[in-house]
Order: C-alpha cells, then sequence, then structure tokens
C-alpha cells in the first residue's frame, strides 16, 4: 500500500495532492497563478518562483487537513524535478526534500511531462497496453506503454508543441493569456469550414504545428478588423485536433491497440474530447481522458505517478528545465 504526498511547481500551479496506491485521491489542492501572469501575457518565471515560495508551505498544509491524513501515516514524499521552469521547480523540489528528511519519509521525484499519463489512472480502472496522446503546452507525442512504469514514443512535435501552438495563435487573434481555454471557448460560436489551414505534414507519428501557425498569421495580415475570431478559431483548433485525433487512429491500428488515453493540458479541449468520444461511441476504442482538473498541471498525476514508476531519489536530487535524454524515441516508428 502507498500513500504519497506529491507537490508540483513546474510553472504556474502551485498543488499538492495526496492520493492512495496511485489511483485514489485523497485530496488535490491547486494554487493558480493565472491572475497574477494575466497581465503580462504569459508566465513570468521569476514572478512565478516567488509566488510558489510564498503559498507552498499553505498549499501543503491544506492538503494534509482536506486529506485528513498525519504526516506519520505518509509513505513517500513525490516532487516534480523537471521538465519546467528551475526557479519554480526548485521550490517545490526543496519543500519535498524538507519534508522527506524532517518526517523520514523517502523522496521520489517526478518527471513532469511523463506524470501527465498517469492522470488517467485517477479514479480510474485503467491497465497498460495502450495509446497515449500527450500534448501540453511545452510537448507534443504519441506514445505506447505495455507496462505501468514506461513508455516508448512513437512519435513527437518537430517544433511548436500542440499547446503552444493555440498559445501562440490566441495571441495573433488577441485573446488572453492562457489562450487554449479562450480559444476552446470562442471555437464554439465559429464556422470551422471558414478557412481551411494546413494540417502540417510530417511523416509517421510525428507533429509540426509551426507551418499551421503562420498560415493563421498570414490569413490575419490579409484580413481587416474586426477579425472573424470565431471562424478563424474554430478553423484553426479543427486543423489542430484533426492531425492530432488522425495520427492517433493510425498509431493505435498500427501497433494493435484498441485503447487511447488522452493526457496535457491540451487533454481538455472541448472539441478534441468530442472526436474521441465519438470513436469511442462507435465502438472503435476505449478511450480513457481525464476530468478537465486532472488534465492540466495538478500534484495527484505526480502522486499517480510515484506509485508506479517509484524510483527513490537522494537528497542530493536536482532539477531540469529540459526532457532528459531516456525519454527521447527508442525508434521514432512503429512498423507497419
Ligand atoms: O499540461 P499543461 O497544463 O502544462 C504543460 O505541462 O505545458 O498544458 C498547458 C497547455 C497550454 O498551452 C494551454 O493553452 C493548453 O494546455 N490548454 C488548452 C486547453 N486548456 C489548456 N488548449 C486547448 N484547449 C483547452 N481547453
Ligand atoms: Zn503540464
Amino acid at each position: 500500500m502507498s500513500l504519497i504526498l506529491a507537490i508540483e511547481t513546474s510553472c504556474d500551479e502551485t498543488a499538492a495532492a495526496i492520493v492512495e496506491d496511485g489511483r485514489k485521491v485523497l485530496a488535490n489542492c491547486v494554487d493558480s497563478q493565472i491572475a497574477i501572469h494575466e497581465k503580462y501575457g504569459g508566465v513570468v518565471p521569476e514572478v512565478a518562483a516567488r509566488h510558489h515560495l510564498s503559498a507552498i508551505n499553505q498549499v501543503v498544509e491544506e492538503t494534509l487537513r482536506q486529506a485528513a491524513i498525519k504526516p506519520e501515516a505518509l509513505t513517500h514524499i513525490a516532487c516534480t524535478n523537471g521538465p519546467g521552469l528551475v526557479g519554480t521547480l526548485l521550490v517545490g523540489l526543496s519543500c519535498a526534500k524538507a519534508l522527506a528528511w524532517s518526517w523520514s519519509k523517502p523522496l521520489v521525484t517526478i518527471d513532469h511531462l511523463f506524470s501527465h499519463v498517469y492522470a488517467n489512472y485517477l479514479d480510474s480502472d485503467l491497465e497498460p497496453p495502450f495509446i497515449c496522446l500527450l500534448v501540453s503546452g511545452g510537448h507534443s507525442q504519441l506514445m505506447k506503454f505495455d507496462s505501468y512504469k514506461d513508455g516508448e514514443i512513437l512519435g513527437q512535435t518537430f517544433d511548436d508543441a500542440a499547446g503552444e501552438a493555440y498559445d501562440k495563435v490566441a495571441r495573433l487573434l488577441g485573446l488572453e493569456y492562457p489562450g487554449g481555454p479562450n480559444i476552446d471557448k470562442i471555437a464554439r460560436q465559429g464556422n470551422a469550414k471558414a478557412f481551411r489551414f494546413p494540417e502540417g505534414v510530417v511523416e509517421g507519428f510525428n507533429f509540426s504545428f509551426s507551418g499551421l501557425k503562420t498560415a493563421v498569421l498570414r490569413q490575419v495580415e490579409k484580413l481587416e478588423e474586426p477579425l472573424p475570431r470565431e471562424d478563424l478559431a474554430a478553423s484553426f483548433q479543427d486543423a489542430v485536433n484533426r492531425v492530432l485525433f488522425k495520427k492517433s487512429v493510425q498509431a493505435m491500428e498500427s501497433a494493435g491497440i484498441e485503447k487511447l488515453v488522452l493526457a496535457g493540458g491540451v487533454a481538455a479541449n472541448s472539441d478534441l474530447r468530442k472526436r474521441f468520444e465519438t470513436l469511442q461511441e462507435e465502438g472503435k476504442a476505449r478511450i480513457y481522458m481525464p476530468p478537465l482538473k486532472y488534465c492540466t498541471d495538478n500534484a495527484a498525476m505526480v502522486a499517480s505517478a510515484a506509485h508506479f514508476i517509484g524510483e527513490e531519489a537522494g537528497l542530493d536530487a536536482s532539477v531540469y528545465s529540459r526532457s532528459p535524454s531516456r525519454r527521447k524515441a527508442k525508434s521514432a516508428r512503429l512498423k507497419n
């Protein structure tokens, strides 16, 4: 049995959670800094780190209170140590180290990107093998999981991540930060067929979104104010989601696996979710997607990853800003 307190501070969310056996969430607290960074149009790393520092103790205390758990009962302390903003990661890791040391608990460090996948184990019956479409602000990957512990990268983005494309296009359209949810919102009033944007053609299960972003820019330059923002947002969203959906289905077919999980912030996108829901309704695949609160950054997914991966770290553990090489594609593609 494991009872894990996890901390997540890789970007602009100060989060802590307590999860039992990797699946049962006893408490999940997130202190979001969106209101703080909104006026800058994006996350300011130094401001974010300072805010994490002032919020972290309270968030951890609140998590223990909500779960009604005494520190003695915990089996591990887990923490995200990368990829992310170095200054913000250091706040979470320092806090996790201090708790692990003072409560005499083992420390487990977890890769942030990887932990998004584990959001699908929370309050669910998911078991491997499955294909995972992992789409966040910094990464877009298709992965194949044969075990609880490790996944093979089948393909990834050559340039912008899906979430990054959402955020950049949102800025082009004059929408506020965070861009993704705002595009999602206005696209519901738009016509997805108003503009035909390119999908970004790349081999295998890889993605490319920078051409699409440029195509939206060129289109905006040709138009006059007031811009048809809803139509532009809907057409852009359609182009991104079309390719994400198509390649996910191809990856499932190629691997002979009829189970797909969605992970990362972009998995909160309502149009993307609808496409996969339809696939499930048609009986073509079993689809897992986390509830919205577990799609974006949170610590419950970190606790779950710590349970299933569970490699202990020393108190000399450090942080990293970019994905380590071991996450690089073993072989970029599945053989057909
Ligand atoms: O996974 P996440 O919270 O942070 C990273 O690990 O990067 O993902 C954040 C990304 C942002 O780019 C945000 O715009 C995007 O997820 N996002 C969305 C939606 N909600 C968040 N993109 C499209 N539609 C959404 N509803
Ligand atoms: Zn994330």
